[in-house]
């Protein structure tokens, strides 16, 4: 049972507990502290720095130490009942500060927020606001309001906003890596999925604040974007002066072209929207990661068409085969879940038999886990036992080490340009970097006088499960 708790902590729980950097740490400076856990996805933590920026320009400044903060945001997740468990049990937790610290106040932000919306002030008592992922711009107005003792709730979607004209404040960076939001929102419409109810409509940011900020980032010294949205592959601006239309490859085009040191990556891709132009894209630019997240969530087709999917198990490989053709170096990880309504034994093994085609060189693996408001929830019974769930998981979680397993040991031996972002967990004798293939991959300091940015070629020598080990050539 451990692997499968661990498994479920994957890149959406990752930020879990995890509080941000102080940001000059003054008094003087700022009228009031405040504090921000951000949990789920890499969206959730871009959107957190979007919120410190916001408050940030009314006078707030933000704090690690919650203790001190007099403003308790919590950015939250509904992707998974666990999640929303978590969350749940999280905010227990702050009931003691609060009665430690009359005129504290909490506020729930995000998906939850605009999932429970109202309810959630009902239910969680110690609650003061509840903010939608649409409504950040309301938040110093909602805090004043809370402050007079009133609850203050703000979760209107919108069909526009993308805070384009936000500069995000770089929370816990490493001064390395950063992401940039190019869109919001998804208009996919998986059945089993809730964020279409929670982040709304499908909308792009316009380009020349992606690449505006993408270049600041890198005149500050960064030097790996990440460029976010829940499908950046539909990412679509026409310029309302000459009609131009800008698509995600020419979007990759031009921020890779912001300079060669300026690494790309994006996150996340829909199989069915991913196009030629977008591998040819990332083949043509070094700086363009070799590395694509392809989710594929099951490998039976009749459980993709009831997963409203709109591919089917042979296009999904032809698209791997493609990617693998026009990409030979590139890396492919994906998304699985196990025990969707009706899924049979044997369609379970064509999930199997997907990843092995696959060879996927990292998974994220979930059981299903049903969610109020989802079409699944409205259309299908959720009629697989939690076991068989369970054991089903356990199987593509076993399969999936060996191929991450195989995919590692196929490194040894070989040299890869990394790029150092910070000292290596367990040692500060060690850098810690990736390479284009997003490995991770940990080699020896010595006396090269070297540092976080820089990069550095790597002979990869050995390998634990998840982490290639090296030294500078
Ligand atoms: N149950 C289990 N996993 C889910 N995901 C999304 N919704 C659910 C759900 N209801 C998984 C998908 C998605 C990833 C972010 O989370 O695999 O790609
Ligand atoms: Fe969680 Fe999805 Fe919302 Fe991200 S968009 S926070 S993964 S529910």
């Amino acid at each position: 049972m451990e692997t499968l708790t661990l498994v479920d902590k994957t890149h959406d729980e990752a930020r879990q507990g995890e509080a941000f950097a102080p940001f000059k740490l003054d008094n003087n400076i700022y009228k009031k502290y405040f504090y921000i856990e951000s949990y789920g996805c890499q969206m959730n933590f871009s959107d957190s720095e979007i919120v410190a920026s916001i408050l940030h320009a009314e006078g707030f400044g933000a704090t690690k130490d919650i203790t001190i903060a007099d403003l308790i945001l919590i950015n939250t997740c509904s992707i998974r009942e666990k999640a929303e468990q978590t969350i749940r049990k999280r905010l227990t937790e702050f009931r003691k500060l609060k009665h430690a610290k009359p005129g504290l106040l909490i506020g729930v932000l995000g998906c939850m927020a605009e999932r429970i919306k109202a309810k959630l002030l009902e239910e969680e008592k110690l609650v003061d606001l509840v903010v939608g992922p649409d409504a950040y711009r309301s938040l110093p107005s909602l805090v004043e309001e809370a402050e007079t003792g009133q609850k203050a709730i703000n979760v209107l979607l919108s069909r526009e906003e993308t805070y384009a004209d936000i500069s995000p404040i770089r929370l816990d960076s490493n001064g390395v890596t950063a992401f940039v939001s190019i869109m919001r929102g998804c208009n996919n419409m998986c059945s089993f999925c809730v964020v279409p109810f929670t982040r709304g409509r499908e909308r792009s940011r316009e380009v020349d604040s992606i690449l505006a900020e993408a270049k600041a980032l890198f005149e500050q010294g960064f030097k790996e974007v990440t460029l976010l949205g829940q499908n950046v592959d539909s990412y679509y601006w026409v310029n309302p002066i000459n009609n131009e239309v800008v698509t995600f490859a020419m979007l990759l085009e031009k921020v890779a072209l912001i300079s060669p040191d300026l690494r790309v990556r994006f996150s996340t891709s829909h199989p069915k929207d991913i196009t030629d132009d977008v591998l040819n894209t990332i083949a043509k630019y070094e700086n363009i990661c070799k590395y694509i997240h392809l989710p594929v969530q099951s490998g039976n087709t009749r459980i993709l068409q009831l997963m409203n999917r709109t591919y089917t198990k042979e296009w999904y490989l032809a698209k791997v085969d493609r990617i693998k053709e026009l990409i030979p170096e590139c890396a492919i990880s994906t998304d699985i879940i196990t025990g969707f309504c009706t899924e049979t034994e044997e369609e379970h093994k064509d999930t199997l038999s997907v990843m092995k085609h696959s060879q996927y060189d990292f998974a994220y693996m979930f059981f299903y886990s049903e969610r109020p408001g989802t079409l699944a929830k409205k259309r299908y019974q959720d009629d697989i036992p939690e076991e068989t769930k369970k054991r089903r998981l356990a199987e593509v979680v076993e399969l999936q080490n060996e191929l991450s397993a195989k995919s590692n040991l196929k490194d040894i031996g070989k040299t890869f340009k990394v790029l150092i972002e910070n000292d290596s967990k367990k040692s500060n004798l060690h850098w810690m970097g990736r390479n284009s293939q997003n490995k991770v991959i940990v080699f020896p300091k010595e006396n090269f006088n070297l540092q976080k940015g820089d990069y550095v070629n790597v002979k990869v020598n050995s390998c634990t499960q998840a982490t290639l080990i090296g030294e500078k050539v």
